[in-house]
Formats: C-alpha cells, sequence, structure tokens
C-alpha cells in the first residue's frame, strides 16, 4: 500500500485535495505559493518525505504537520519545498551597486564608531553573504576592528548548515572576480576539489534561521537588506508585507536589493525610491511612516 502510493507521488500523481492540502501547509508554514504547474515536483518530494518517515498516508502525514506532532519532520517538510538554486556574483551589477554606491558610506560610518548591519535575507548556501563580505573587505580589509556584521537568515536548516561550512566546489569560485577567488578562498586540506572561504570573510557573517513569513526578533535597523529571488516564490500578499516590513527594518537611508523578477507593489511604492536596477533606497515618506531608526540589535544574535 505504501509502495503503491509512493510510486503514484513519484509518476507525478497527485489528488487535487492532496495537492490543496500540501500547497495550503507551504504556505501556512512558508508564505511560498506552489502553483498547479509544480504539482508533479509536489508529488515526488512528497513521496521522499513519506518514503523517509514510513508514515503510509497523505492524510496522516497531513495531519501530524497540522497538529503539532510532526517534530523534526515539520523542517524537513519545509526543506522540502524550498528553491535554494543560487551563485556567486549573481546578479553582479547588485555588487557593482554595492561597491560603487552603498558601502563606501557605511564603511565611513563603521569607521567613525558607527554601527553597520546588513542583512542577507534567503541567504541559501552562503554565496551571497559570502559575496557581501567580500566586498566589505576589499574596502576595508581591517573591518574586524569595526562594528559591521553581515547577518545571513534562512528558512532552510540543512541549506544553512551547508552555508556555515563556508567550504564551496572549487569551480563554483570561478564566477567570481579572480582577485576575489584568490584573496577569500583557501584550500581545504585533503580534497583538491573544495575551497574554504578565510576566516576574515567568515567572521563578518552570523547564520541564523529565520521565517520571513514570521516574526523577526530584530530591536534595530539594517543599513542594508539584500533579498533576491525569494519573494519571487511567494504570491502577492505575502510578497507586498514583506516589502513594507523591510521598509520599516531600514534606516532612514537603507538599501533594499531584489531579485531581477521581483518588483515593489503600488501599496509600498511610496516607502521606496529606485536607484538602480532592483536597488531601491527609502524615502522620505518612510522616514516619516517608520520614525526615526536606531542601529540595529537583531536579539542576542549579531
Ligand atoms: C532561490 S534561493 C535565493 C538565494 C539568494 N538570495 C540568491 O538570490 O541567489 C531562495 C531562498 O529563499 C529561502 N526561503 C524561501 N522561503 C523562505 C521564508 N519564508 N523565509 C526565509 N527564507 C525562505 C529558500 O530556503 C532559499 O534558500
Amino acid at each position: 500500500m505504501t509502495q503503491n502510493l509512493g510510486h503514484m507521488l513519484e509518476d507525478g500523481t497527485i489528488s487535487d485535495g492532496d495537492f490543496a492540502r500540501i500547497a495550503g501547509l507551504v504556505r501556512a508554514m512558508t508564505g511560498i505559493d506552489l502553483q498547479p504547474h509544480k504539482r508533479a515536483m509536489v508529488a515526488a518530494r512528497l513521496a521522499k518525505r513519506l518514503r523517509a518517515t514510513g508514515i503510509s498516508s497523505v492524510s496522516e502525514y497531513c495531519s501530524r504537520l497540522e497538529n503539532g506532532t510532526a517534530g523534526a519532520e515539520k523542517d524537513h517538510f519545509v526543506n522540502a519545498y524550498t528553491t535554494n538554486m543560487t551563485r556567486f556574483n549573481r546578479e553582479e551589477h547588485h555588487f557593482e551597486h554595492l561597491a560603487e554606491h552603498t558601502l563606501p558610506a557605511l564603511i565611513d560610518k563603521a569607521r567613525r564608531g558607527g554601527r553597520v548591519r546588513i542583512w542577507s535575507a534567503g541567504c541559501s548556501s552562503g554565496e551571497e553573504p559570502y559575496g557581501l563580505a567580500f566586498h566589505v573587505l576589499d574596502l576595508c580589509p581591517d573591518a574586524h576592528k569595526y562594528d559591521i556584521k553581515i547577518l545571513a537568515t534562512d528558512i532552510d536548516l540543512e541549506i544553512l548548515d551547508r552555508a556555515a561550512t563556508g567550504h564551496y566546489p572549487r569551480m563554483s569560485t570561478e564566477t567570481l572576480d579572480a582577485k576575489q577567488a584568490s584573496a577569500y578562498f583557501e584550500p581545504v586540506q585533503g580534497k583538491t576539489d573544495q575551497m574554504s572561504v578565510v576566516g576574515a570573510a567568515r567572521n563578518l557573517i552570523a547564520f541564523r534561521q529565520l521565517n520571513l513569513h514570521g516574526d523577526w526578533p530584530f530591536s534595530g535597523k539594517f543599513d542594508v537588506i539584500i533579498c533576491r529571488n525569494v519573494a519571487i516564490y511567494f504570491d502577492v500578499p505575502t510578497q507586498s508585507k514583506l516589502w513594507r516590513r523591510f521598509g520599516e527594518a531600514l534606516t532612514d537611508d537603507g538599501s533594499l536589493f531584489i531579485g531581477h523578477s521581483e518588483g515593489i507593489d503600488a501599496d509600498n511604492a511610496d516607502r521606496f525610491e529606485t536607484v538602480g536596477r532592483g536597488v531601491f533606497k527609502t524615502t522620505r515618506a518612510h522616514q516619516k511612516s517608520a520614525g526615526n531608526g536606531k542601529s540595529l540589535e537583531m536579539g542576542k544574535a549579531v
């Protein structure tokens, strides 16, 4: 019986009711909107989870998630429906904008004793926050002396664990500027095809699990939020809420970077002004509505 059900799901066959129930759970838990064309993927990943847990019916599996008796399976379920595709230097123009326009003033602020906080939200396996750290170090090799921190968050614990290792296949560093690839990586002993991010870059970053669709434990504000290719998986109301919350989480002249397929909706248009491709600054309208932002204290995390 279990095997037959597993085969059905692996073939991409899932009933309307089961698909709707899984999609509803994923939406409620993560904000991710699974469209009907993802049906085969939903079925295949569900089959894998049923096999791993030994649970014999979709209904029982969903009930456990719904009534809070799923335990650690909750994380595995969420991980099964996230898309973690990323690479070093993805949307290179953002890193150019950061290096030329955003970071110099922030490093100046840090050198004058100020606090600088950068948030990579939906950081996946870490290429994005490490890339940010490389640019900070390019401009400020002694960054460890100042109060500069990069918070890197994702909902997916497995991918965060991988990010925290700072180990990458040598080939994956090839999309970086050659100078950065040689300055910020060292070989991993005993593994010729693996490179490790150097300590100076790692030390700037704190990796934490955070659900963008849940509560945010911040008591301060960010100078930069970079959240790319994450909101694209959310439905429109969830995206709109996210832009509003980012506006509130940014300092008065904070910068928001979003992915090439993402856009700020009309409800949030007066919070941000466009200053580059997928780059926004908070506006005066926002400053009035959000009050005067003090610098970040992210609970105990950063
Ligand atoms: C496609 S990756 C984007 C990675 C990187 N930002 C980039 O642009 O290359 C999307 C990431 O968003 C994460 N994600 C999806 N839903 C999330 C949520 N509700 N809260 C936090 N992270 C989420 C996924 O786990 C995944 O790692």
